[in-house]
């Protein structure tokens, strides 16, 4: 099985990241073929800061590592390392329909948040992700429920070269988790969980008594029933959906559990099993980043590797579109 995914290095990760990308990308490695990448490329496509980009880069290997991907079975790289991925989305954007680009709702979404500062790059940007996949004839993509549009034109795009220039790219199929796909912000449960909206977020290397605060003053509902209903207990049912995916247990059991026992007992008992839960990872974490040339091998292994299948289809991709 060829699978792919990547993670923008954009700042800390959250339990988001976590639950509907990360954890299932971990257990697909049983599968063998699974690539993971740091798209640093794309996180150029809103305001960052260049200083700040080479540490972000280094945490979110930190963060793959941390959270259990085995770079003796993945391929774990940087996506600038590989040139391959910015040629052929310049090719790929020659197939790609601008009104597609436009109705993207991560396109509309960020143009709004950076009003001023909007670059071809941010249109262009599901351009350069159906790349990212298609140059590794990828088969399967594990992501959140966000990402799911940008895959669905990463299938479009792959059709319409396919069409154009003969059979060339596999049509990637979606993953994603059957839990957790879409966590939602513990301070506004009717938004997901966003690095955008900071104070929303539970990073995955948060301090026990941060994690106990932010659990404590988690919005929630004026009932005191801990049940699971989407539509009239938005938060209480998102903190139901992480208790039940870092606890194994199926979300009835936990309403059952916690039937009459109030909000307070239920986000206690839940910020005592995300710092039990998280604790490993911030271990893992606290050593992984004083082993920095252990890293930086892993990260080179991982580009030469990524490069030796991408300069392969791009050599296809030339002669297919009568380059020389
Ligand atoms: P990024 O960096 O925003 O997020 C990384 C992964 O986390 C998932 N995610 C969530 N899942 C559940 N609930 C949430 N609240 C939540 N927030 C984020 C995202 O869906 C994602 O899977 N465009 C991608 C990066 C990318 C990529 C690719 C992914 C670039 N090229 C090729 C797959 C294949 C992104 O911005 O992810």
């Amino acid at each position: 099985m060829k699978i792919f995914s990547g993670i923008q290095p954009t700042g800390a990760l959250h339990i988001g990241n976590y639950l509907g990308m990360l954890k299932q990308s971990v257990e697909l490695q049983k599968e063998g073929g699974c690539i993971y990448c740091v798209v640093d490329l794309h996180a150029m496509t809103i305001p960052y800061d260049p200083k700040q980009m080479q540490k972000n880069i280094l945490d979110v290997t930190v963060c793959y590592l941390a959270a259990g991907i085995d770079p003796a079975k993945s391929i774990l790289f940087i996506q600038s390392k590989v040139p391959e991925h910015t040629e052929l989305a310049w090719i790929l954007n020659t197939v790609t329909p601008i009104s597609d680009l436009m109705r993207m709702t991560q396109y509309k979404d960020k143009s709004n948040q950076f009003k001023e500062e909007i670059g071809a790059g941010l249109l262009n940007y599901p351009v350069l992700m159906a790349a990212d996949i298609l140059l590794y004839k990828t088969q399967v993509v594990p992501v959140g429920k966000d990402q799911e549009q940008h895959v669905e034109l990463a299938r479009t795009i792959a059709r319409k070269f396919n069409k154009k220039f003969g059979q060339t790219f596999i049509e990637p199929k979606v993953k994603l988790a059957k839990e957790g796909a879409k966590i939602m912000s513990l301070t506004n449960p009717k938004k997901k969980m966003s690095k955008s909206i900071p104070a929303g977020c539970l990073y995955l290397f948060d301090e026990p008594e941060v994690i106990r605060k932010k659990i404590m003053s988690s919005v929630t509902d004026l009932e005191k029933q801990v049940k699971y209903d989407l539509i009239k207990k938005p938060g209480i049912s998102n903190l139901l959906t992480i208790y039940s995916l870092f606890s194994g247990k199926p979300i009835k059991d936990i309403e059952k559990k916690f039937k009459d026992q109030g909000y307070a007992k239920f986000k206690e008992k839940l910020a005592d099993l995300l710092i039990k839960e998280l604790e490993p990872l911030r271990k893992k974490r606290k050593e992984l980043l004083s082993r920095q040339v252990y890293i930086e091998e892993i990260l080179e292994q991982g580009a030469r590797k990524a490069k030796t299948i991408a300069q392969e289809t791009m050599a296809e991709v030339k002669k297919k579109t009568g380059l020389i």
